[in-house]
């Protein structure tokens, strides 16, 4: 049966790629801040896979910017069968010692409060579902501590324990699991990280290399198809961080 899916960040990266993923047969939102002919062109492979596309823009980062996205949603449709919250960013390396505010509320504000905020104003749509499903993406950087990404990998964690909360309070009507990538190969890292931290994080995997974003899309895909799977996270990092 075909499904309505609302991928948050699905512009570039882990969200494009999760688009294509799961496009086949099914009808997307593609959403996007800054990146609009990307989101076009992911737009574009969706229905050259078989699936239709609807790019709609928002900044996540604002109440406001939440509040538009989910409303242009609700002029297109009476409900959703996949929330993918992957929209998110480091926004800026600092150390602890040189912690500012209003760094600390942007970046909790883009990774854990839109989440958050898209998933609280989503849950009518998502009860009128077809086996709904909600996925967050955490991240490596909230298991095995980050060094100048701290807050990001605190903003992670919350959004993680968050996930664990809502699969208990929204069960047994709203699956709701998390999917943590290690290092993925994205524009995340053109913005944030350099050569020499690829090249490290490359050495010190088991597997020898880092990763794309089609092992994420995979991992996503299979939470959306089993209707067992609740509550879970998901870790994808070739054996960088280990539990
Ligand atoms: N790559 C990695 O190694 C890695 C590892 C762990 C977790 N993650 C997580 O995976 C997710 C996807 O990352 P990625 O690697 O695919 O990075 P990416 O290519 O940089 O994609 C980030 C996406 O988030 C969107 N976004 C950024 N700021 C936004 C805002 N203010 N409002 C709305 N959307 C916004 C971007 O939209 P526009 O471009 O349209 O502005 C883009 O679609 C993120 O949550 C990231 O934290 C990534």
């Amino acid at each position: 049966m075909s499904k309505l899916i609302l991928i948050t960040g699905a512009s570039t990266g882990i969200g494009a790629e999760t688009a294509r993923h799961l496009a086949s047969g099914n009808e997307i939102f593609v959403h996007y801040n800054t990146s609009k002919h990307a989101a076009e062109d992911v737009a574009v492979d969706v229905e050259n896979l078989g699936g239709k596309a609807y790019p709609l823009q928002a900044d996540l980062s604002t109440e406001a910017g939440c509040n538009a996205l989910v409303k242009a949603i609700f002029e297109r449709t009476n409900k959703l069968d996949v929330l993918i919250n992957n929209a998110g960013g480091l926004i800026k390396r600092q150390s602890v010692r040189e912690y500012e505010w209003r760094l600390m509320e942007e970046i909790f504000a883009l990774n854990t409060f839109s989440a958050m905020m898209v998933t609280s104003l989503c849950i009518p749509l998502l009860e009128k579902g077809n086996d709904p499903c909600i996925i967050n993406i955490s991240s490596v950087a909230m298991r095995h501590g980050a060094p100048t990404a701290t807050i990001y990998g605190a903003s992670k964690s919350a959004l993680d324990s968050f996930t664990r909360g809502i699969a208990k309070e929204l069960a047994p009507t709203i699956r709701v699991n998390a999917v943590s990538p290690g290092v993925i190969i994205s524009p995340f890292h053109d913005k944030y990280s350099t050569p020499e931290q690829l090249e490290a994080w490359r050495d010190g995997n088991p597997l020898k290399k880092n990763g794309e974003p089609f092992h994420i899309a995979q991992a996503i895909k299979f939470i959306v198809e089993n209707d067992f799977m609740n509550g879970e996270t998901i870790d994808v990092n070739g054996g960088l961080y280990m539990r």
